[in-house]
């Protein structure tokens, strides 16, 4: 059948890295993930201390940036220039501004246009907030991934290293927070797109969910 492009959106937790990534190796597509990007640019602007209402020195930044997404054996390798920084962005100190540095103009523009350009051969599972929305408007399949607060929480505080421990309810909190902050930005805020499929995964198997959304692949070949 024809190659076909796959947007994945749905809030922080709700496992669209893990599903994007099990459904593109399955069908032999290519993986992006779009909140790594938006989080290269956080780590950027924080060593260059450039704050998130600064929209001049973000866009000089952004010329100065370019960021590789590279398949590895854990999942997916971020490169920002000549560095590795797959574990900086996962750092707490990221997680916790991405959402500001998210919300401005400059940062989604330019990096929607990257992300179009790398779609723009099909063969693309994708996984963000916008992917539906804006950023591949026609997509031929769209999903909106969620699971409930408590499950989301729960599924990240299992994945937490030792050294970043934090309570449960903390980081329901701070999952909370940026989803609302994605939510109730001005520009390609987090929202279902009209045409996307609603995923919910509480109590669901993460084969179980590969599985629906490969099957839903396959029907638009
Ligand atoms: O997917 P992840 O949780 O790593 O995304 C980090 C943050 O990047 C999100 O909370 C959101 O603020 C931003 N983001 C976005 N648009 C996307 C992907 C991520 O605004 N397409």
């Amino acid at each position: 059948g024809n190659r076909i492009n796959i947007a994945i959106d749905g809030p922080a937790g709700a496992g669209k890295s893990t599903i994007a990534r099990m459904v593109a190796g399955q069908l032999n597509y290519i993986y992006i993930d779009t909140g790594a990007m938006y989080r290269a640019v956080t780590l950027a602007a924080q060593r260059a201390k450039v704050a998130s209402s600064d929209e001049a020195a973000l866009e000089q930044l952004l010329k100065k940036i370019q960021i590789t997404l590279l398949p590895g054996d854990e999942g997916q390798l971020v490169w920002m220039n000549d560095e590795d920084v797959t574990g900086a962005i996962r750092k707490h100190e990221v997680t916790e501004q991405v959402s500001y540095y998210a919300a401005q103009r400059v940062v989604r523009e330019v990096l929607s246009q990257w992300q179009r350009e790398l779609a723009a051969t099909k063969g693309v599972v994708m996984d963000g907030r916008d992917i539906g929305t804006a950023v591949l408007p026609s997509a031929e399949l769209k999903i909106f991934l969620t699971a409930s607060v408590s499950e989301r929480a729960s599924r990240r505080f299992k994945q937490l290293k030792p050294h970043e421990q934090m309570d449960l309810e903390t980081l329901e909190k701070s999952i909370a927070t940026r989803d609302e902050l994605d939510k109730q930005r001005d520009i390609s805020p987090l929202v279902q797109a009209e045409d996307a499929i609603l995923l919910d995964s509480t109590g669901k198997s993460i084969d179980e969910v590969v599985q629906e959304v490969v099957n839903l692949g396959r029907c638009k070949m």
